[in-house]
Protein backbone atom coordinates (compact mmCIF):
# COMPACT_ATOMS: atom_id res chain seq x y z
CA UNK A 1 0.00 0.00 0.00
CA UNK A 2 1.25 3.18 -0.53
CA UNK A 3 -0.34 6.77 -0.02
CA UNK A 4 -0.40 10.32 -1.82
CA UNK A 5 0.31 13.33 -0.13
CA UNK A 6 -0.51 16.33 -1.63
CA UNK A 7 2.47 17.77 -0.44
CA UNK A 8 5.75 16.79 -0.49
CA UNK A 9 7.30 15.21 2.96
CA UNK A 10 10.60 14.68 3.82
CA UNK A 11 11.37 12.24 7.15
CA UNK A 12 13.79 12.94 9.44
CA UNK A 13 15.22 9.72 10.64
CA UNK A 14 16.84 9.93 14.48
CA UNK A 15 19.49 6.95 14.82
CA UNK A 16 22.37 8.56 16.80
CA UNK A 17 21.67 7.48 20.44
CA UNK A 18 23.93 4.23 21.77
CA UNK A 19 21.13 1.99 23.10
CA UNK A 20 23.51 1.33 26.22
CA UNK A 21 20.66 -0.70 27.66
CA UNK A 22 21.04 -3.59 24.46
CA UNK A 23 24.41 -4.08 25.91
CA UNK A 24 25.67 -4.78 22.60
CA UNK A 25 27.81 -4.25 20.07
CA UNK A 26 25.52 -3.52 17.58
CA UNK A 27 24.10 -0.04 17.45
CA UNK A 28 20.27 -0.51 18.55
CA UNK A 29 18.38 0.65 15.54
CA UNK A 30 20.17 -2.31 13.51
CA UNK A 31 18.51 -5.27 15.99
CA UNK A 32 16.16 -6.97 14.67
CA UNK A 33 12.54 -7.27 14.67
CA UNK A 34 10.85 -10.05 12.64
CA UNK A 35 14.00 -10.29 11.00
CA UNK A 36 14.54 -6.73 10.10
CA UNK A 37 16.86 -4.19 10.83
CA UNK A 38 14.63 -1.45 13.35
CA UNK A 39 15.29 1.54 11.11
CA UNK A 40 15.29 -0.69 8.01
CA UNK A 41 11.54 -0.82 9.27
CA UNK A 42 10.93 2.96 9.48
CA UNK A 43 12.35 3.09 6.21
CA UNK A 44 9.97 1.13 4.86
CA UNK A 45 6.86 3.00 6.74
CA UNK A 46 8.53 6.43 5.15
CA UNK A 47 8.40 4.79 1.69
CA UNK A 48 4.98 3.48 1.80
CA UNK A 49 4.19 7.23 3.08
CA UNK A 50 5.47 8.36 -0.37
CA UNK A 51 8.16 10.65 1.87
CA UNK A 52 10.48 12.76 -1.09
CA UNK A 53 13.23 11.24 1.04
CA UNK A 54 14.67 10.31 4.38
CA UNK A 55 17.33 11.86 6.61
CA UNK A 56 18.65 9.68 9.10
CA UNK A 57 20.69 11.09 12.09
CA UNK A 58 23.72 9.01 12.79
CA UNK A 59 26.33 8.64 15.39
CA UNK A 60 26.60 5.72 17.80
CA UNK A 61 27.60 2.93 15.09
CA UNK A 62 27.81 5.36 12.07
CA UNK A 63 29.79 3.65 10.20
CA UNK A 64 27.41 -0.06 10.34
CA UNK A 65 24.43 2.38 10.08
CA UNK A 66 25.00 4.20 7.14
CA UNK A 67 25.93 1.41 4.91
CA UNK A 68 22.16 -0.23 5.65
CA UNK A 69 20.44 2.96 5.33
CA UNK A 70 22.41 4.12 1.96
CA UNK A 71 22.47 0.51 0.74
CA UNK A 72 20.36 0.42 -2.97
CA UNK A 73 17.59 -0.91 -2.87
CA UNK A 74 16.18 1.98 -0.78
CA UNK A 75 12.29 2.33 -1.87
CA UNK A 76 13.33 6.33 -1.29
CA UNK A 77 15.91 8.67 -1.48
CA UNK A 78 18.02 8.56 1.66
CA UNK A 79 21.04 10.63 3.32
CA UNK A 80 22.89 10.68 6.26
CA UNK A 81 23.87 13.13 8.64
CA UNK A 82 26.25 13.09 11.62
CA UNK A 83 25.36 14.07 15.10
CA UNK A 84 28.76 13.95 16.84
CA UNK A 85 28.51 14.65 20.19
CA UNK A 86 24.55 13.36 20.70
CA UNK A 87 23.23 16.60 22.43
CA UNK A 88 19.95 15.42 22.11
CA UNK A 89 16.68 15.10 19.74
CA UNK A 90 16.62 18.72 19.09
CA UNK A 91 20.63 18.81 18.12
CA UNK A 92 19.92 15.92 16.31
CA UNK A 93 16.85 16.93 14.35
CA UNK A 94 19.16 20.37 13.85
CA UNK A 95 22.22 17.90 11.82
CA UNK A 96 18.66 17.78 9.22
CA UNK A 97 18.35 21.39 8.26
CA UNK A 98 20.94 21.26 5.86
CA UNK A 99 19.45 18.44 3.53
CA UNK A 100 15.54 19.54 3.85
CA UNK A 101 13.70 21.38 2.11
CA UNK A 102 10.69 24.20 2.87
CA UNK A 103 7.83 21.42 3.02
CA UNK A 104 6.50 19.11 5.32
CA UNK A 105 8.84 17.29 8.03
CA UNK A 106 7.78 13.98 9.47
CA UNK A 107 10.16 13.67 12.79
CA UNK A 108 10.67 9.57 13.57
CA UNK A 109 13.04 7.25 15.62
CA UNK A 110 14.77 4.44 14.13
CA UNK A 111 14.05 2.42 17.44
CA UNK A 112 10.42 2.69 16.81
CA UNK A 113 9.80 0.30 14.41
CA UNK A 114 5.94 -0.58 14.11
CA UNK A 115 4.21 2.99 13.37
CA UNK A 116 1.43 2.57 10.43
CA UNK A 117 1.71 4.58 7.27
CA UNK A 118 -1.85 5.71 7.96
CA UNK A 119 -1.45 6.92 11.23
CA UNK A 120 1.23 8.96 9.70
CA UNK A 121 -0.99 9.97 6.94
CA UNK A 122 -3.17 11.02 9.32
CA UNK A 123 -0.70 13.18 11.35
CA UNK A 124 0.51 14.62 8.20
CA UNK A 125 -3.60 15.77 7.77
CA UNK A 126 -3.58 17.40 11.03
CA UNK A 127 -0.65 19.46 10.42
CA UNK A 128 -2.39 21.05 7.15
CA UNK A 129 0.83 22.42 5.85
CA UNK A 130 0.70 25.10 8.14
CA UNK A 131 0.37 23.50 12.26
CA UNK A 132 2.64 21.64 14.12
CA UNK A 133 1.27 18.39 14.96
CA UNK A 134 2.04 15.97 17.66
CA UNK A 135 1.35 12.04 17.58
CA UNK A 136 0.34 11.57 21.56
CA UNK A 137 -1.48 8.61 23.37
CA UNK A 138 -2.47 7.99 26.97
CA UNK A 139 -0.59 5.41 28.78
CA UNK A 140 -1.59 4.10 32.31
CA UNK A 141 2.12 4.73 33.49
CA UNK A 142 3.37 7.86 31.88
CA UNK A 143 6.62 7.64 33.62
CA UNK A 144 10.09 9.03 31.76
CA UNK A 145 7.48 9.95 28.70
CA UNK A 146 7.45 14.09 27.99
CA UNK A 147 4.05 15.30 29.42
CA UNK A 148 1.17 16.94 26.80
CA UNK A 149 0.22 20.00 28.40
CA UNK A 150 -2.71 21.48 27.70
CA UNK A 151 -4.55 24.58 28.37
CA UNK A 152 -8.28 24.16 27.99
CA UNK A 153 -7.98 22.08 24.83
CA UNK A 154 -5.20 23.79 23.04
CA UNK A 155 -1.56 22.18 23.75
CA UNK A 156 0.69 24.46 25.51
CA UNK A 157 4.14 22.41 26.03
CA UNK A 158 5.79 19.54 26.05
CA UNK A 159 7.46 18.76 29.49
CA UNK A 160 9.88 16.44 29.82
CA UNK A 161 9.33 13.67 33.20
CA UNK A 162 12.53 14.90 34.80
CA UNK A 163 11.73 18.33 34.62
CA UNK A 164 8.03 18.25 34.91
CA UNK A 165 6.18 19.59 38.40
CA UNK A 166 4.37 16.63 40.93
CA UNK A 167 1.01 17.74 38.96
CA UNK A 168 2.40 17.69 35.39
CA UNK A 169 3.62 14.28 36.20
CA UNK A 170 0.13 12.81 36.81
CA UNK A 171 -0.88 13.81 33.03
CA UNK A 172 -1.14 11.06 31.15
CA UNK A 173 -1.34 12.04 27.75
CA UNK A 174 2.15 11.63 26.67
CA UNK A 175 4.17 12.86 23.21
CA UNK A 176 5.28 9.59 21.22
CA UNK A 177 8.14 11.00 19.77
CA UNK A 178 6.78 11.41 16.02
CA UNK A 179 5.58 15.12 14.71
CA UNK A 180 4.70 16.56 11.66
CA UNK A 181 5.72 19.74 11.08
CA UNK A 182 6.66 22.57 8.16
CA UNK A 183 10.31 22.62 7.25
CA UNK A 184 9.89 26.27 7.09
CA UNK A 185 8.57 26.80 10.48
CA UNK A 186 11.09 23.69 12.19
CA UNK A 187 14.50 25.37 11.48
CA UNK A 188 13.83 28.98 12.73
CA UNK A 189 12.13 26.68 16.03
CA UNK A 190 15.77 24.53 15.58
CA UNK A 191 17.68 27.69 15.95
CA UNK A 192 16.02 28.95 19.00
CA UNK A 193 16.61 25.91 20.91
CA UNK A 194 19.03 25.81 24.61
CA UNK A 195 19.91 23.23 26.37
CA UNK A 196 18.87 24.63 29.99
CA UNK A 197 17.03 21.59 31.54
CA UNK A 198 17.06 19.14 33.77
CA UNK A 199 19.34 16.72 31.48
CA UNK A 200 21.53 19.43 29.76
CA UNK A 201 20.33 18.47 26.58
CA UNK A 202 18.83 20.13 22.83
CA UNK A 203 15.16 18.84 23.35
CA UNK A 204 13.28 18.71 20.06
CA UNK A 205 10.09 18.87 22.19
CA UNK A 206 11.24 22.74 23.17
CA UNK A 207 9.75 23.03 19.46
CA UNK A 208 6.14 23.46 21.05
CA UNK A 209 6.81 26.16 23.11
CA UNK A 210 7.92 28.49 20.03
CA UNK A 211 5.11 27.62 18.14
CA UNK A 212 2.89 28.83 21.05
CA UNK A 213 4.78 31.73 21.75
CA UNK A 214 4.71 32.35 17.49
CA UNK A 215 0.90 31.31 17.36
CA UNK A 216 1.06 28.79 15.85
CA UNK A 217 -1.43 25.88 16.32
CA UNK A 218 -0.53 23.04 17.61
CA UNK A 219 -2.58 20.20 17.52
CA UNK A 220 -2.28 16.32 18.86
CA UNK A 221 -3.24 13.35 16.83
CA UNK A 222 -4.06 10.99 20.04
CA UNK A 223 -3.90 7.22 19.17
CA UNK A 224 -4.54 4.62 21.48
CA UNK A 225 -2.04 1.37 19.56
CA UNK A 226 0.56 1.48 22.13
CA UNK A 227 2.48 -0.90 19.71
CA UNK A 228 2.39 1.75 16.85
CA UNK A 229 4.82 3.99 19.34
CA UNK A 230 6.67 1.45 21.39
CA UNK A 231 10.35 2.21 21.25
CA UNK A 232 13.00 -0.24 21.72
CA UNK A 233 15.49 -0.23 24.93
CA UNK A 234 16.54 -3.22 25.80
CA UNK A 235 16.41 -7.04 24.91
CA UNK A 236 13.25 -7.82 27.09
CA UNK A 237 11.60 -4.70 25.55
CA UNK A 238 12.84 -6.17 21.52
CA UNK A 239 11.51 -9.74 22.62
CA UNK A 240 8.20 -8.30 23.55
CA UNK A 241 7.90 -6.16 20.49
CA UNK A 242 8.82 -8.96 18.21
CA UNK A 243 5.95 -11.13 20.40
CA UNK A 244 3.11 -8.37 19.91
CA UNK A 245 4.15 -7.86 15.94
CA UNK A 246 4.13 -11.61 15.22
CA UNK A 247 0.33 -12.14 16.94
CA UNK A 248 -0.28 -9.59 14.92
CA UNK A 249 0.89 -11.42 11.61
CA UNK A 250 -0.37 -14.73 12.86
CA UNK A 251 -4.18 -12.83 13.40
CA UNK A 252 -4.04 -11.36 9.70
CA UNK A 253 -2.92 -14.83 8.47
CA UNK A 254 -5.92 -16.55 10.72
CA UNK A 255 -8.67 -13.92 9.70
CA UNK A 256 -7.97 -14.71 6.02
CA UNK A 257 -8.34 -18.64 6.79
CA UNK A 258 -4.90 -20.04 7.91
CA UNK A 259 -4.75 -22.68 10.35
CA UNK A 260 -2.30 -21.85 12.63
CA UNK A 261 -1.99 -24.41 15.69
CA UNK A 262 -0.84 -21.97 17.99
CA UNK A 263 -0.65 -18.36 16.98
CA UNK A 264 1.71 -18.08 20.13
CA UNK A 265 4.20 -20.03 18.62
CA UNK A 266 4.38 -18.78 14.88
CA UNK A 267 7.15 -16.94 13.83
CA UNK A 268 7.03 -14.49 10.06
CA UNK A 269 10.54 -13.00 9.30
CA UNK A 270 9.44 -11.97 5.77
CA UNK A 271 6.40 -12.09 3.62
CA UNK A 272 3.73 -15.52 3.71
CA UNK A 273 0.97 -16.22 0.96
CA UNK A 274 -1.18 -18.51 1.16
CA UNK A 275 -4.01 -20.37 -0.20
CA UNK A 276 -7.55 -21.47 1.34
CA UNK A 277 -7.01 -24.43 3.83
CA UNK A 278 -3.34 -24.28 4.60
CA UNK A 279 -2.47 -25.71 8.21
CA UNK A 280 0.67 -24.76 9.95
CA UNK A 281 1.61 -26.53 13.08
CA UNK A 282 3.85 -25.42 16.01
CA UNK A 283 6.78 -23.72 16.26
CA UNK A 284 7.38 -22.80 12.85
CA UNK A 285 9.66 -19.94 11.55
CA UNK A 286 9.14 -18.48 7.38
CA UNK A 287 11.87 -16.20 6.37
CA UNK A 288 11.82 -14.34 3.15
CA UNK A 289 9.39 -14.90 0.42
CA UNK A 290 7.27 -17.99 0.67
CA UNK A 291 3.73 -19.42 -0.86
CA UNK A 292 1.67 -21.99 0.15
CA UNK A 293 -0.75 -23.75 -1.77
CA UNK A 294 -4.20 -24.99 -1.73
CA UNK A 295 -4.25 -27.45 1.49
CA UNK A 296 -0.92 -27.46 2.33
CA UNK A 297 0.30 -28.38 5.92
CA UNK A 298 3.57 -27.79 7.17
CA UNK A 299 4.66 -30.03 10.54
CA UNK A 300 5.94 -28.76 13.26
CA UNK A 301 9.17 -27.28 13.98
CA UNK A 302 10.24 -26.45 10.18
CA UNK A 303 12.17 -23.67 9.04
CA UNK A 304 11.12 -22.51 5.70
CA UNK A 305 12.83 -19.26 3.32
CA UNK A 306 12.03 -18.34 0.00
CA UNK A 307 10.26 -20.99 -1.51
CA UNK A 308 7.32 -22.01 -3.54
CA UNK A 309 5.03 -25.14 -1.79
CA UNK A 310 2.31 -26.13 -4.71
CA UNK A 311 -1.35 -27.64 -3.37
CA UNK A 312 -1.54 -30.51 -1.32
CA UNK A 313 2.11 -31.19 -0.76
CA UNK A 314 2.88 -31.83 3.07
CA UNK A 315 5.95 -30.65 4.76
CA UNK A 316 6.80 -33.16 8.25
CA UNK A 317 8.17 -32.05 11.04
CA UNK A 318 11.85 -30.66 11.52
CA UNK A 319 12.24 -29.59 7.67
CA UNK A 320 14.71 -26.95 7.08
CA UNK A 321 14.42 -25.15 3.39
CA UNK A 322 15.72 -22.14 2.59
CA UNK A 323 15.62 -21.26 -1.17
CA UNK A 324 18.02 -18.50 -0.41
CA UNK A 325 18.51 -16.65 -3.95
CA UNK A 326 17.63 -19.29 -6.29
CA UNK A 327 14.37 -21.06 -5.02
CA UNK A 328 13.35 -23.54 -3.96
CA UNK A 329 10.05 -24.97 -5.41
CA UNK A 330 8.01 -28.19 -4.45
CA UNK A 331 5.36 -29.81 -6.56
CA UNK A 332 2.13 -30.84 -6.08
CA UNK A 333 1.01 -33.16 -3.47
CA UNK A 334 5.10 -33.99 -2.66
CA UNK A 335 5.98 -35.32 0.31
CA UNK A 336 9.26 -33.91 2.53
CA UNK A 337 10.66 -34.77 5.93
CA UNK A 338 10.46 -35.28 8.43
CA UNK A 339 14.27 -34.35 9.08
CA UNK A 340 14.65 -33.05 4.94
CA UNK A 341 16.92 -30.19 3.76
CA UNK A 342 16.01 -28.70 0.72
CA UNK A 343 18.82 -25.94 -0.57
CA UNK A 344 18.95 -23.07 -3.08
CA UNK A 345 18.02 -24.63 -6.67
CA UNK A 346 15.89 -27.61 -5.54
CA UNK A 347 12.98 -28.12 -7.78
CA UNK A 348 10.91 -31.01 -7.26
CA UNK A 349 8.66 -31.77 -9.34
CA UNK A 350 4.70 -33.24 -8.25
CA UNK A 351 4.61 -35.75 -6.10
CA UNK A 352 8.39 -36.13 -5.52
CA UNK A 353 8.92 -37.86 -1.70
CA UNK A 354 12.25 -37.01 0.07
CA UNK A 355 12.59 -38.81 3.23
CA UNK A 356 14.62 -38.14 6.38
CA UNK A 357 18.03 -37.08 6.49
CA UNK A 358 17.90 -36.27 2.65
CA UNK A 359 19.87 -33.01 1.47
CA UNK A 360 18.57 -31.70 -2.22
CA UNK A 361 20.47 -28.76 -3.70
CA UNK A 362 20.45 -27.00 -7.36
CA UNK A 363 18.64 -30.19 -8.59
CA UNK A 364 15.40 -30.90 -10.69
CA UNK A 365 13.70 -33.59 -9.55
CA UNK A 366 10.45 -34.85 -11.55
CA UNK A 367 7.45 -36.25 -11.19
CA UNK A 368 7.37 -39.03 -8.60
CA UNK A 369 10.89 -39.47 -8.41
CA UNK A 370 11.70 -40.31 -4.35
CA UNK A 371 14.91 -40.21 -1.99
CA UNK A 372 13.46 -41.51 1.02
CA UNK A 373 16.43 -42.26 3.10
CA UNK A 374 19.68 -40.62 3.95
CA UNK A 375 20.99 -38.99 0.63
CA UNK A 376 22.64 -36.82 -1.38
CA UNK A 377 21.27 -35.14 -4.75
CA UNK A 378 23.56 -31.99 -5.35
CA UNK A 379 23.40 -30.73 -9.26
CA UNK A 380 21.41 -33.74 -10.41
CA UNK A 381 18.48 -33.71 -13.02
CA UNK A 382 16.17 -36.50 -12.21
CA UNK A 383 13.77 -38.26 -14.44
CA UNK A 384 10.43 -39.18 -13.19
CA UNK A 385 9.80 -41.97 -11.02
CA UNK A 386 13.73 -42.40 -10.48
CA UNK A 387 13.75 -44.59 -7.27
CA UNK A 388 17.44 -42.98 -5.48
CA UNK A 389 18.61 -45.45 -2.58
CA UNK A 390 19.30 -45.12 1.21
CA UNK A 391 22.52 -43.82 1.78
CA UNK A 392 23.38 -42.71 -1.90
CA UNK A 393 25.46 -39.61 -3.02
CA UNK A 394 26.34 -37.39 -6.28
CA UNK A 395 30.15 -36.97 -6.23
CA UNK A 396 29.17 -33.27 -7.64
CA UNK A 397 32.88 -31.53 -6.44
CA UNK A 398 35.90 -32.80 -7.67
CA UNK A 399 37.96 -30.17 -5.13
CA UNK A 400 37.68 -27.11 -7.80
CA UNK A 401 34.53 -27.42 -9.93
CA UNK A 402 31.24 -28.76 -9.86
CA UNK A 403 29.96 -31.17 -12.16
CA UNK A 404 26.21 -32.35 -13.14
CA UNK A 405 24.34 -35.68 -12.68
CA UNK A 406 21.74 -36.77 -15.03
CA UNK A 407 19.70 -40.26 -14.05
CA UNK A 408 16.87 -40.29 -16.46
CA UNK A 409 13.71 -41.58 -15.99
CA UNK A 410 12.94 -44.99 -14.35
CA UNK A 411 16.03 -45.44 -13.05
CA UNK A 412 16.87 -47.18 -9.50
CA UNK A 413 19.74 -46.36 -7.78
CA UNK A 414 20.35 -49.20 -5.37
CA UNK A 415 21.37 -48.10 -1.64
CA UNK A 416 24.90 -46.50 -0.83
CA UNK A 417 25.90 -45.39 -4.08
CA UNK A 418 28.29 -42.96 -5.05
CA UNK A 419 27.43 -41.21 -8.63
CA UNK A 420 30.73 -39.37 -9.76
CA UNK A 421 29.62 -36.51 -11.90
CA UNK A 422 29.71 -35.73 -14.19
CA UNK A 423 27.55 -38.90 -15.34
CA UNK A 424 24.89 -40.24 -16.72
CA UNK A 425 22.91 -42.82 -15.90
CA UNK A 426 20.19 -44.48 -18.50
CA UNK A 427 16.77 -44.18 -18.12
CA UNK A 428 15.35 -47.57 -16.90
CA UNK A 429 18.82 -48.78 -15.59
CA UNK A 430 19.64 -49.70 -12.44
CA UNK A 431 22.48 -49.40 -10.34
CA UNK A 432 23.57 -52.05 -7.72
CA UNK A 433 23.99 -50.95 -4.53
CA UNK A 434 27.41 -49.97 -3.23
CA UNK A 435 28.65 -49.09 -6.17
CA UNK A 436 30.60 -46.22 -7.54
CA UNK A 437 30.09 -45.05 -11.01
CA UNK A 438 32.41 -43.09 -12.83
CA UNK A 439 31.03 -43.65 -16.63
CA UNK A 440 27.90 -42.97 -17.66
CA UNK A 441 26.06 -46.04 -18.05
CA UNK A 442 23.52 -47.67 -20.84
CA UNK A 443 19.86 -47.32 -20.51
CA UNK A 444 17.87 -50.34 -19.67
CA UNK A 445 21.36 -51.57 -18.26
CA UNK A 446 22.56 -53.38 -14.60
CA UNK A 447 25.34 -51.72 -13.52
CA UNK A 448 27.46 -52.86 -10.49
CA UNK A 449 31.10 -51.37 -9.69
CA UNK A 450 32.13 -52.52 -6.32
CA UNK A 451 34.89 -55.65 -5.03
CA UNK A 452 33.41 -58.94 -5.74
CA UNK A 453 32.17 -60.97 -2.57
CA UNK A 454 34.65 -63.56 -1.39
CA UNK A 455 33.56 -66.07 1.00
CA UNK A 456 36.44 -68.41 2.87
CA UNK A 457 34.69 -71.58 4.39
CA UNK A 458 35.24 -72.57 7.79
CA UNK A 459 37.14 -69.13 8.76
CA UNK A 460 38.90 -69.35 12.46
CA UNK A 461 39.19 -65.81 14.20
CA UNK A 462 41.88 -64.93 15.86
CA UNK A 463 42.01 -65.93 19.66
CA UNK A 464 42.84 -63.92 22.64
CA UNK A 465 46.10 -64.31 23.85
CA UNK A 466 45.92 -65.67 27.91
CA UNK A 467 47.77 -63.28 29.96
CA UNK A 468 51.13 -64.01 31.20
C1 LIG B 1 11.85 11.51 23.69
C2 LIG B 1 11.05 12.78 23.91
C3 LIG B 1 9.90 12.50 24.88
C4 LIG B 1 9.04 11.36 24.36
C5 LIG B 1 9.90 10.15 24.11
C6 LIG B 1 9.09 9.07 23.43
C7 LIG B 1 12.67 14.59 23.70
C8 LIG B 1 13.48 15.60 24.42
N1 LIG B 1 11.89 13.81 24.44
O1 LIG B 1 12.45 11.24 24.96
O2 LIG B 1 9.11 13.67 25.02
O3 LIG B 1 8.02 11.08 25.29
O4 LIG B 1 11.01 10.46 23.24
O5 LIG B 1 9.84 7.91 23.33
O6 LIG B 1 12.72 14.53 22.50
N2 LIG B 1 18.65 10.57 19.60
C9 LIG B 1 19.60 11.03 18.73
N3 LIG B 1 20.51 11.96 19.17
C10 LIG B 1 20.48 12.45 20.43
C11 LIG B 1 19.49 11.97 21.31
C12 LIG B 1 18.58 11.04 20.87
O7 LIG B 1 19.67 10.61 17.57
O8 LIG B 1 21.32 13.29 20.74
C13 LIG B 1 17.70 9.56 19.10
C14 LIG B 1 17.72 8.29 19.91
O9 LIG B 1 18.63 7.39 19.34
C15 LIG B 1 16.30 7.81 19.79
C16 LIG B 1 15.48 9.09 19.66
O10 LIG B 1 16.40 10.09 19.28
O11 LIG B 1 16.10 7.06 18.62
C17 LIG B 1 14.79 9.47 20.96
O12 LIG B 1 15.78 9.68 21.95
P1 LIG B 1 15.57 9.21 23.43
O13 LIG B 1 16.79 9.49 24.20
O14 LIG B 1 15.02 7.84 23.45
O15 LIG B 1 14.45 10.25 23.88
P2 LIG B 1 13.64 10.19 25.21
O16 LIG B 1 14.47 10.76 26.29
O17 LIG B 1 13.09 8.86 25.39
CA1 LIG C 1 13.23 6.74 24.19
Amino acid sequence: MSLNNKRPIDVVIMAAGKGTRMKSRLPKVLQRLAGVPLVQHVLNTAAQLNARSAVVITGHGADQVEPLALAPGQALAVQCMRQEPQLGTGHAVQQAVPALADDGVVVLSGDVPLTQAETLQALIAQCGGDKLALLTIDFADPSGYGRIVRKGEAVQAIVEHKDASDVQRQIQEVYSGIMAVPARLLKAWLARLDNQNAQGEYYLTDVVKFAVADGVPVVAHKITDALQVAGINSPVQLAELERAHQLRQADRLMEQGVRLKDPARFDLRGQLDCAQDVEIDVNCIFEGKVSLGEGVKIGANCVIANCRIEAGAVIHPFTHIDGEKLGVSVGEGALIGPFARLRPGAQLGAEVHIGNFVEVKNSTLAKGAKANHLAYLGDATVGERVNYGAGSITANYDGANKHRTVIEADVHIGSNCVLVAPVTIGAGGTVGGGSTITKSTEPGSLSVARGKQVSIANWKRPEKKPKA
